[in-house]
């Protein structure tokens, strides 16, 4: 009985916890599903009932930013994967003009229909920090293979994703995305649009207050979502009430751009519901790919703005400022120092000019003139010349002497350290006597030009330092000289309105920490179009972004400037005579003949003197006159020299009598391992052909010190080569860069291959050093048809062998011959074995890398490389 009672206790026991268990379990899942249940109602009651102002009031965030895997920026190297449609798509290059204007590494791929990838991971390390698809169809209809190598990949190194869906006439009105929570309804036109305050990837933008009213075009996507991993980041409106879509009402906001917050299937993605043609998306496309890079790829909120006013003085009458446009002028900088910290114009002069307008205007010149200390001043040419136009420093000096005499007159401060040439001329391409005269009368440090290295496009556009001067990259601000009413604007008041709220102006800034804009003296008279521009920019600025602005002085500002892009420091000179604009201010004393259609470029000890004394034999080839510095070869490519600017290495060539037969070249060994000769030498001659000659590396290295033992070089004279060639890494220093010196130009494969990234295969020659020594004539037969040089000379006739020298020879009159000095072709014992045996252990890969390489080339491989491999089987 006692043990019936006792399981009837025991049942009656597990039935009260089971209920217990079950009451708790209820109340615990109504309260997430109600929670749950307001959180998608509030998304949509957002859908139907709020205004765009209403958004700014919540009260609570509307959803908790909780990320499913924290975005691991270290994990992945900075470099965006952009999928295009093709290579001429319009928003594929929006998106790629976006990443290059912010200076951002990216990787292109045609999205291809089957969704194949390119590799994504090296060493453990993600090749890729975000990855952008200008079609999401592509992405989401990518084949289930290829999906998941590539969610594993985003899930795998947190890597977030951007998509774009724009309807076309073909496509579907509405569509769920294959395994997305989401549909989307496209071919809308939308209006009323505004941005959710509470966006976590607001980053440069800020939410304001939009115009009410139509956005462009009838191809817009909505996104109708039901899982709240998706947050809305812009919203709008639909247009057209026609054939709506059931689920989508006309007054109610829904969302054109959705941040998947991961929380679905452990990926973060920003979905645009159309390209970046309005100009919000562009802004939010930026902050994407900021938020989704964890900050990677993020641009810095600091805006430094200067506003140069050049042709202060000069100027027809009716387009100078009177009185009031100055005092305008006055009032607006004071107004503009709310919003642009530090705010100053900074105005360039030309004296001679001063009181040339009418009356009214030679008074605005006075209270110009009185105004001084309110004001930055630079110097602008006395005479507004052309600096390219003098060739005589002197008489640029005589300039600048004049307009500094005016300055003192007038209590101009002459200090800036800055100044501007009229129409860039003579700051690139370099006009090397305005540097100096500038140095000389005006100690300038820093100048600024729309022209390196083009005008177009203006993202490309960059600064240098030369001979000290810093150059920064101006901007144009849509305002030219005569621009002067505002009905009148180029394409009507519209378009300048357009740049500024939005388009291009207003990106010159959220894209540039630094811009100094152009604008002159006649765009603040009359409609004082200047004044309008900047004030409305910087309100639209303030409205719409984070961004601080502020202005620094010319001197502090290049500091800054090169203290953010260090790597643009040095320049590289190009063609002044392949770019019309830079043509037209390029001095007409000056030529663009006077450079190389060739270039031997060593390395050393492979036979280069011996090729550039047969070249300069053939009656249409001629070189540059030696320099006394370096061993008669210019060397400029590769080293300081190239800081001397083009005026100094073309000073090395004769002005060819005929242009197109006659060949000028030059040779410097040293050019062919440098880093730097490539990428300078294709930016100067892009078309020049390239002469290289190889011996086997270890008797290159050989020869190179017995060259340096004859040099009486302390170190070679020292240590036996075998020392040099194994001297390790704790060795004294003037042994290992000895050591470096004999060694590193022998890994030719890797010296080549840099060559060719920046000149195609066909301006390559590479000869044979041993071909070149034992049978010259054959391989100057083959050099002149690479060069396509005529005549054609006869080789075998004008080189003899001289038995005593041991080498090929110019053969001259009456038998005698012309060989090299005593420095070539030396006498020295043999490499011994143990040597010989180290080097080629020491080049074996680089040398298989060269056969691959001449492989690649089609070129047959010289005899010495065949011997080498063949001990490596
Ligand atoms: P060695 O002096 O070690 O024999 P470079 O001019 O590039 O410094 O190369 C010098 C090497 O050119 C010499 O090295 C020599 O072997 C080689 N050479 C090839 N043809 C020659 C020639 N016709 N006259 C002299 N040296 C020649």
């Amino acid at each position: 009985m006692s043990f019936i009672m006792k399981l009837h206790r025991h049942f009656q026991r597990t039935v009260i916890l089971l209920a217990t268990f079950c009451m708790v379990s209820i109340v615990i899942s109504a309260y997430y599903l109600y929670n749950g249940y307001k959180q998608e109602n509030e998304l949509s009651e957002i859908s139907s009932e709020l205004e765009c102002g209403d958004l700014q009031l919540l009260p609570y965030k509307l959803v908790e930013l909780k990320t499913v895997k924290p975005i691991d920026p270290m994990r992945t190297d900075p470099v965006v994967l952009v999928f295009v449609e093709s290579q001429y798509s319009t928003l594929g290059q929006d998106i790629i003009t976006i990443l290059e204007s912010s200076r951002f590494q990216y990787h292109i791929e045609i999205a291809p229909g089957k969704g194949d990838l390119p590799v994504l991971i090296d060493k453990n390390k993600g090749k890729y920090v975000l990855i952008v698809y200008e079609n999401i169809l592509k992405y989401v209809n990518m084949d289930s293979w290829n999906k998941g190598l590539l969610d594993k990949y985003c899930i795998e190194y947190g890597v977030g994703v951007i998509g774009f869906h724009k309807g076309s006439e073909n496509s579907l009105q509405s569509i769920q995305f294959k395994g997305f929570p989401f549909h989307v309804h496209g071919n809308l036109g939308v209006k009323d649009c505004c941005v959710n305050p509470h966006s976590p990837l607001l980053h440069v933008t800020k939410s304001s207050k939009l115009d009410k009213g139509p956005l462009p075009g009838n191809d817009w996507t909505v996104f109708q979502i039901n899982h709240s991993t998706y947050q809305p980041v812009i919203f709008a409106k639909i247009k057209t009430t026609e054939n709506l879509p059931l689920p989508i009402t006309k007054n109610a906001l829904h969302a054109t751009v959705v941040h998947d917050l991961g929380l679905h299937d452990g990926i973060q993605r920003v979905l645009f519901g159309n390209n970046l043609n309005f100009w919000l998306h562009k802004l939010i496309f930026i902050d994407a790919v900021s938020f989704l890079s964890g900050k990677k790829l993020t641009l810095s909120l600091d805006r430094y703005i200067l506003v140069d006013i050049d042709d202060i003085f000069v100027g027809k009458e009716g387009t100078r400022m009177n009185v009031n446009d100055v005092q305008a002028l006055l009032d607006t900088q004071n107004l503009l120092r709310a919003q642009i910290t530090n705010f100053t114009f900074n105005l360039g002069f030309s004296g001679k000019f001063y009181h040339t307008g009418t009356e009214e205007e030679d008074e605005g010149d006075d209270l110009l003139l009185g105004s001084v200390d309110e004001f930055w001043w630079f110097p602008h040419m006395w005479s507004h010349m052309q600096p390219h136009l003098f060739h005589n420093e002197s008489s640029l000096v005589e300039q600048m002497i004049l307009n500094k005499k005016f300055a003192l007159e007038h209590g101009i401060p002459t200090d800036m350290g800055y100044a501007v040439a009229p129409h860039h001329s003579g700051v690139y391409p370099v006009h090397v006597q305005l540097y100096e005269a500038w140095k000389k009368i005006w100690n300038i440090k820093i100048t600024s030009t729309e022209e390196y290295p083009h005008l177009k496009p203006a993202r490309y556009r960059r600064g240098f330092i030369h001979k000290n001067i810093m150059v920064l990259p101006r901007q144009t601000c849509g305002l030219f000289t005569h621009t002067i009413f505002y009905k009148e604007y180029p394409g009507g008041p519209k378009e300048l309105d357009k740049s500024i709220q939005g388009g291009e102006l207003f990106f010159t800034v959220v894209l540039n920490p630094i811009s100094i804009f152009m604008t002159h003296l006649s765009n603040y008279g009359n409609d004082r179009l200047g004044l309008y521009t900047f004030v409305n920019l910087a309100n639209f600025v303030q409205s719409w972004t984070n961004l601080k602005l502020q202005t620094l002085p010319p001197v502090q500002l290049a500091r800054k400037y090169f203290e953010l892009f260090p790597e643009q420091k040095d320049p590289l000179w190009q063609n002044p005579c392949d770019d019309k604009r830079h043509r037209d201010i390029w001095s007409k004393e000056k030529t663009c003949d006077r450079l190389p259609k060739f270039l031997v470029i060593g390395p050393q000890k492979t036979g280069t003197t011996a090729l550039y004394l047969f070249l300069i034999m053939h009656p249409s080839i001629i070189s540059n006159s030696p320099s006394p510095k370096t061993f008669e070869e210019v060397q400029f490519f590769n080293r300081n020299n190239y800081h001397r600017g083009i005026d100094w290495y073309m000073d090395f060539f004769p002005v060819p009598s005929n242009v197109s037969t006659d060949f000028l070249f030059e040779k410097s060994a040293n050019y062919f391992h440098s880093e730097e000769a490539p990428k300078r030498a294709a930016s100067l001659i892009p078309k020049a052909k390239i002469i290289t000659i190889l011996i086997d590396p270890s008797d290159r290295a050989y020869s190179w010190y017995q060259h340096q033992r004859s040099h009486e070089d302390p170190a070679a004279l020292k240590f036996s080569f075998y020392q040099v060639i194994t001297a390790g890494p704790r060795a004294p220093s003037d042994l290992r860069a000895l050591q470096k010196r004999c060694l590193v130009p022998g890994w030719y494969a890797t010296h080549i291959e840099r060559w060719l990234t920046y000149f195609p295969t066909y301006q390559l020659l590479i000869i044979d050093g041993q071909q070149l020594r034992s049978d010259p004539a054959t391989v100057m037969d083959e050099v002149q048809k690479f060069l396509g040089v005529s005549p054609h000379y006869n080789y075998s006739e004008a080189l003899t062998f001289d038995s005593h020298k041991g080498f090929w020879c110019q053969l001259l009159e009456e038998g005698k011959t012309k060989c090299l000095g005593k420095s070539k072709g030396r006498k020295y014992p043999p490499m011994d074995s143990e040597c010989r045996a180290f080097l080629s252990s020491y080049y074996r890969d680089h040398n298989v890398e060269l056969s691959k390489l001449l492989h690649k080339l089609g070129q047959p491989l010289p005899s010495w490389l065949r011997q080498e491999l063949q001990k490596v089987r």
